[in-house]
């Protein structure tokens, strides 16, 4: 689907976003593994989410027809009620599931492979928990999911007891899963998917289990984890968890704070005033309001409160009077991973250069994110470019062009923000692809005051 972006209008008012990707993954793989009935609302209807749901309910008798029923339902609609813009349905079962688990022990073998979609965070973190389950399953994915790197998953849960096979360190990955020993393990990359994968796996593993993290990453699946009562310690980058077997989880997944970011940018670029509602604000999180704020977006924080350890406030942005670049370190790239493409929308239309430094992992993202981004951006009219594996943006501002996002969600979110600011219209081909993350992200910006032609 194709996008004509026409600059010239202001993003302004209110609105809500989407649940937490990251966070509904692993809320939903908990939910339909624990012992008891489950509650979780505002889950998000983004496919990668959907992905992960089907997965499950292949592998969750007790699961399977809720599951199967939400997937079905989720969806979204335009609900005014205050808001500018709110994906909150009126219908509770659209957004609300509740599960029975029957435990760990009693996940089934799926009766075919597990299609992950073109979710990374899906077949990791299921990697993980089929390592222990007594039964040979398959997983694989789309043509970007079998294209990026599952040896990092595999060879922790292989050095834990089971025979996990890549395709040449890809998907499909067959798991043969069985008794797992606890490992001390130093994470090579700093993946907060591969951390959860062997997380989960530890929960049914003998004996204790060490990760050493290189950097912070998102710490949704240990805050879960502590809020169910499992015996995990943290101390800097050492978390060191033993075997558990949790009861259910009741809780509203937050607003997705990387869709928000979109929304963030699109008003500091156009100059409005918003506020999103109901958003996550975990610190692991929201780094990239600190970046921003170097850029020149002035953001304030309202925390509200806090659901199964994760904190949830309103985020507002004051109207912004003009950017300038910064640079980005290595070591604050982990913190800000899914929003360099945003950023990078910002920093075209800055006063100076911004870099992003040391971000290889970006090649590895559902597209060649650094390549695709500099491309991006000279074909909206900007300056960009890749020097080893530092991504440079000239600023400056676009003047508008034609891009294909090329089946990556954030790509197509990220050039479509750019546009907002440009001097021209632009035309973004794939925005479709926006449903893996943000469903309903042209209609938040529209009724917001952007001028998108859908
Ligand atoms: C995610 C972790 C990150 C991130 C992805 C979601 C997660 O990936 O880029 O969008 O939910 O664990 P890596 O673990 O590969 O860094």
């Amino acid at each position: 689907m194709r996008a004509r972006v026409v600059p010239g209008g202001t993003v302004a008012g209110r609105s809500r976003v989407p649940g937490d990707k990251s966070i509904a993954h692993r809320w939903l793989i908990l939910a339909a593994t624990a012992r008891g009935t489950s509650r979780l609302s505002h889950l998000p209807p983004a496919l990668d989410v959907r992905s992960t749901a089907w997965c499950l309910s292949r592998i969750c008798s007790s699961a399977r027809s809720s599951l199967e029923g939400w997937i079905s339902k989720s969806g979204y609609r335009d609900e005014p009620h205050g808001f500018t813009w709110d994906t909150t349905s009126s219908d509770p079962s659209t957004s609300e599931l509740v599960v029975e688990g029957e435990g760990r022990s009693a996940l089934v073998p799926s009766s075919g492979p597990l299609h992950c979609g073109n979710s990374g965070t899906t077949m990791r973190l299921l990697a993980g928990l089929l390592a222990p389950a007594p039964f040979t399953s398959l997983l694989t994915g789309d043509a970007s999911l079998v294209r990026r790197p599952m040896e990092r998953v595999a060879e922790p849960l292989r050095l834990m007891g089971a025979d996990v096979r890549t395709t040449d360190g890809h998907a499909p990955v067959v798991i043969r899963g069985g008794r797992l020993a606890g490992i001390r393990f130093e994470v090579p990359v700093p993946s907060a998917q591969v951390k959860g994968a062997v997380l989960l796996a530890a929960l049914r593993a003998e004996g204790a289990t060490v990760l050493v993290e290189p950097a912070p990453t998102r710490d949704h699946t240990e805050r879960a984890l502590v809020a169910l009562g499992a015996p995990l310690a943290r101390e800097g980058g050492v978390i060191t968890v033993g075997p558990y077997e949790h009861g259910p989880l009741d809780g509203t997944v937050p607003g997705d704070v990387s869709s928000a970011a979109f929304l963030v940018a699109a008003a500091a670029l156009t100059g409005g005033a918003l506020t999103v509602v109901g958003v996550g604000l975990n610190p692991t999180r929201t780094h990239f309001l600190e970046v921003m704020e170097r850029m020149g977006v002035r953001t304030r924080v309202r925390p509200t409160g806090e659901v199964l350890g994760e904190p949830v406030g309103d985020l507002d942005v004051l109207p912004c009077h003009g950017l300038v670049g910064t640079s980005v370190p290595r070591g604050e790239l982990p913190l800000v991973i899914d929003e360099v493409p945003v950023l990078a929308a910002l920093a075209a239309h800055a006063r100076g250069e911004t870099s992003f430094e040391g971000a290889g992992e970006l090649r590895l993202k559902e597209s060649d994110r650094l390549g695709g981004l500099a491309e991006g951006i000279r074909a909206l009219g900007g300056d960009a470019d890749v020097v080893g594996d530092d991504l440079l943006v000239a600023g400056g501002g676009l003047r508008g062009g034609a891009f294909d996002a090329r089946g990556d969600h954030r790509m197509a979110m990220a050039l479509c923000v750019a546009a907002l600011a440009a001097a021209g219209p632009s035309q973004i081909e794939g925005m479709q692809w926006a449903e893996v993350s943000f469903p309903g992200f042209l209609d938040a910006l529209g009724s917001l005051g952007a001028e998108i032609e859908g």
